[in-house]
């Protein structure tokens, strides 16, 4: 317990809640060991500290330690930078450079949000955790490092397995020592201790006296659900610090700054998240099936003028002339090509233009593949949104994660 007060103390974390010391426990036992690290909890929580802890009471304190975000590093160039690539190894690779895996070599690498980690280099990060091999990009020869991992997100893992967006492996290898620090809604007076205290550091920085809550303001934290968590709470200290005249806070005054604040402790309306994510899959589609259905018709007209140029329909088996009736009776002037309906039919006739035939079946394929026109529906949106993910989805009616979700699996990057 003691030994809690002075990692909370060096490291300036405030609270007591039960959650948030098992969490700074666990990190600190596990420190001396060289076990891989998860951390979860909702954005704003307060992860990024737990790293920092569990390598400062390690046995690697003097080693390097890397902080990595995972999600703010192009798809395209993230293996480079955390394992190298040899000179040459792509287009701009003008020197060999160490990767941050091979930089920290008897340190720790902090991977933040792990879980945007592209599927290939989830596998090369299994690699380096089960082995401690790892090959530079562009190169064959494996090299070793001695690394401690810790990994933090704030997404769901264990859905991102069931989705097959995180490696099932992997996770297991991550999560020899799971961390999971606590939501500010749950850690009751904490949030009153946090609030003081930034009230204070704020009032400190802009020589002014502290804001304080009143009796009614600070039932109105307490139950407020916080989405942000620590990080929501930092802030509107901040603003209500520096804009407001009053330093005695009420709940009217507060109401101001909290969004929802009259609907305390809500529930997560996850049943609404579902419905949202699955009426846009429904509507890609209706998309897909109408564009579908125009290509149809782009076809039909296309063969049905090819049959013309080719003469007449006498050519037709019986089965052949039936479909063609089929396809075409909602093409124009359908009656100009089949005049003689019930007249029996002989064998398909050989087409000169070979390639003519090839490349009617390419259309016909590809327009017949939803995941054809679903990545091209994909291109089209982010195209016309100049590469604007957060436009194009709303373009596409999907969510901006399933576009995220899409554009990985099919390597649209
Ligand atoms: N217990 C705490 N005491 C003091 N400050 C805290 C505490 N927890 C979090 N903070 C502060 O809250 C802010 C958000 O924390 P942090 O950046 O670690 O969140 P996070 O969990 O990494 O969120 P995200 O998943 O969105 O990256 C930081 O400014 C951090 O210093
Ligand atoms: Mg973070």
């Amino acid at each position: 317990m003691q030994e809690l007060q002075s990692v909370k103390q060096r490291f300036g974390i405030i609270g007591n809640n039960e959650g948030l010391n098992r969490a700074l426990d666990i990190a600190v036992q596990v420190a001396p060991t060289d076990l891989s690290v998860l951390i979860t909890g909702e954005s704003g929580t307060g992860k990024e500290i737990f790293p920092q802890v569990i390598h400062s009471f390690s046995l690697r304190k003097h080693g390097s330690y890397i902080a990595v975000n995972c999600g703010a590093i192009p798809e395209g160039t993230i293996d480079s930078e955390l394992f190298g690539h040899e000179k040459g190894s792509f287009t701009g690779a003008t020197e060999s450079r160490k990767g941050y895996f091979e930089v920290a070599d008897g340190g720790t690498v902090f991977l933040d949000e792990v879980a945007e980690l592209p599927l290939s280099t989830q596998v090369r990060l299994l690699r380096v955790l089960e082995t401690g091999e790892f090959m530079r990009v562009g190169s064959s020869k494996p090299l070793k490092t001695d690394v401690r991992v810790i990994v933090a997100t704030n997404i769901d893992i264990v859905q991102a397995v069931a989705e097959s967006r995180f490696r099932e492996d992997l996770f297991y290898r991550l999560n020899t020592v799971p961390i999971k620090v606590p939501a500010l809604r749950d850690r009751g007076d904490d949030i009153i201790l946090l609030f003081r205290k930034f009230a204070v550091d704020f009032a400190e920085r802009y020589r002014m006296p502290a804001i304080r809550p009143d009796a009614l303001a600070r039932d109105m934290l307490l139950n407020y659900f916080w989405p942000g968590n620590v990080r929501q709470l930092k802030n509107i200290t901040e603003q209500i610090s520096v804009i407001e005249q009053a330093r005695e806070i009420t709940p009217g005054i507060l109401a101001g700054y909290l969004p929802q604040s009259n609907n305390p402790r809500l529930p997560v309306p996850l049943k609404e998240r579902g419905e949202k994510s699955f009426s846009s899959e429904r509507e890609i589609l209706y998309k897909i099936l109408f564009d579908m259905k125009s290509d149809m018709n782009d076809l039909k007209n296309l063969v049905y003028e090819m049959m013309g140029s080719a003469g007449d329909m006498s050519h037709l088996t019986e089965s052949g002339n039936r479909a063609a009736h089929n396809l075409f009776s909602d093409v124009k002037m359908h009656h100009d090509y089949f005049p003689h309906e019930r007249q029996p039919a002989v064998t398909l006739r050989e087409t000169k233009d070979k390639s003519m035939i090839q490349d009617t079946e390419e259309v016909v394929e590809e327009s017949l593949s939803l995941t054809e026109r679903e990545k091209e529906l994909i291109l089209k949106a982010l195209d016309k949104n100049g590469g604007k993910r957060k436009l194009a989805a709303s373009e596409l009616g999907i969510s901006e994660r399933t576009l995220y979700r899409k554009i990985k699996e099919y390597g649209l990057e």
